[in-house]
């Protein structure tokens, strides 16, 4: 439609006669609705699923026990916000294996078909852990243990092969002090870790295969140090990982660390996806739960976040309220963080721009998807962090500039790199370019700068 190739900032920047004959010539009021209804869709979804799904295919799950199925009230919001599933402890060892070599899977197959019945993903949980072990493993030792154990990791991968997204092959294998932890796994040799992922690999071969812990959320910490080193040495060594959870139980004992985004970053540099496994955060307060959200969406292999439990009074920690919905369902204040978080973030598909700026610079920008007229499209950018600040973008080759709006906006002499600053109207700004033949390509933020 000839009317989507004038966006709303070049129609905003005309005079009077030049306005009056285009909209005589060419617009209707219908057709300008229709163009600013389309940018909205791009950046508002209503549910947390919803919208982490936008964003580079994440997923926004939730912890979920056989027993709430049958709960209405629980299910109305779990089919409504949450697009993944981790079973809560229906996949451990006492609940697959009760005795040894008898597997039992009528619960964890009931969420699995619950959950893949509606197309939201299932993480299994967890296969080699120290607790919640059946009474006949506590018992074991030595060889016989560790055969044991590479059995029942067999056994269940195959079970829920093809099932299952990823699985967290082994929970909780260190101690605070970044040692091992002294389990009877850990006495059938210092390889038993590494042993459980190869069983994994060869059972689910297309599973990814994550290790999972609490209290690695700090990167100046002995266990977060602990648990790198060990993923870099399996990296090293081809032993089969693909992936880093962090529990993230918040506590007054175990706060959000301002290290976070670092944590996640620094895993994902040894080449492995990380996710946030667990989230609870004491009294949920809306600022940890916001930083938790916007830290993985800055981070590109942050590819999900689970919370643990959909109501306070689903939760393990129930005394502490630490979910997003109260006991009678209704979104707490941290939930409409979250969403608008999630809602905020960056939209990494070819329709819509890549990318926020790497850091450091005092200020955060990121770029989010405006609407795509015919041969130009725009582009918002949100300023975080400062009010006086220099953003500098790169274009694809050969898209150009065509208007901006909301700030000063320069192009190099290339053409290709631009330079924003703040006009007086405040830190969200935007601007149109031609795509010049390159329909695919989209903006870059290569800095933010304050002051
Ligand atoms: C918890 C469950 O939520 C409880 O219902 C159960 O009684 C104990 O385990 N780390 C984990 C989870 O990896 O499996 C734990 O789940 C919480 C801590």
């Amino acid at each position: 439609m000839i009317s989507h190739s004038v966006p709303p900032a070049r129609r905003a920047r005309l005079g009077g006669g030049a306005r009056a004959a285009l909209i005589v010539g060419a617009l209707s009021a219908a057709s300008i609705v229709a163009a600013m209804a389309l940018q909205n869709t791009a950046t508002a979804a209503s549910t947390l699923g919803a919208s982490a799904a936008e964003r580079g295919g994440r997923y926004y799950g939730t912890a979920v026990p056989a027993n709430k199925l049958s709960d209405g009230a629980y299910t109305t919001i779990l089919n409504r916000e949450f697009n993944q599933v981790t079973p809560e402890n229906e996949m451990k060892i006492d609940a697959t294996e009760p005795n040894q070599n008898q597997f039992t899977y009528g619960p964890a197959d009931q969420i699995v078909s619950y959950a893949r019945s509606r197309g939201m993903r299932v993480k299994g949980h967890t296969l080699a852990w120290h607790s919640q072990q059946p009474g006949w493993m506590q018992q074991m030792s030595g060889s016989a243990l560790r055969s044991a154990m590479l059995n029942h990791v067999r056994q269940v991968a195959t079970h829920f092969r093809g099932q299952v997204f990823a699985w967290d092959v082994v929970n909780e294998a260190f101690e605070e002090n970044g040692s091992r932890r002294n389990s009877n796994l850990q006495q059938t040799g210092n390889d038993w870790i590494e042993a459980a992922f190869r069983e994994a690999r060869t059972a689910d071969p297309n599973a990814k295969l994550c290790y999972n812990d609490y209290n690695i959320d700090n990167w100046n910490y002995a266990k977060t140090q602990a648990v790198f080193n060990m993923v870099r040495d399996f990296k090293n060594r081809g032993v089969p990982i693909d992936c880093v959870g962090l529990q993230s139980h918040f506590t007054g004992g175990s706060n959000y660390p301002s290290s976070y985004r670092t944590t996640l970053q620094q895993f994902a540099s040894l080449n492995v996806d990380v996710q946030i496994t667990e989230l609870d955060i004491r009294n949920a307060p809306v600022d940890a739960y916001r930083n938790v959200t916007n830290d993985c969406l800055a981070v590109s292999r942050c590819t999900g976040i689970t919370v643990w439990g959909v109501r306070d009074s689903d939760s393990w920690r129930s005394s502490e309220n630490p979910l997003l919905f109260t006991g009678s369902g209704a979104k707490k204040p941290a939930y409409d963080a979250v969403l608008a978080a999630l809602n905020n973030g960056v939209i990494p598909t070819a329709t819509a721009p890549t990318s926020s700026p790497p850091g450091g610079g005092g200020c955060t920008a990121s770029i989010s998807a405006g609407t795509v007229f015919g041969d130009r499209y725009n582009t918002n950018v949100a300023v975080s962090g400062s009010n006086n600040w220099t953003v500098v973008i790169a274009l694809p080759s050969p898209q150009r500039l065509q208007s901006n709006w909301n700030a000063t906006v320069t192009a190099d002499g290339s053409g290709l790199v631009l330079t924003a600053r703040p006009n007086g109207n405040g830190n969200n700004f935007g601007f149109t370019t031609y795509f010049n033949g390159n329909t695919g390509g989209r903006p870059t933020i290569r800095s933010c700068t304050a002051g």
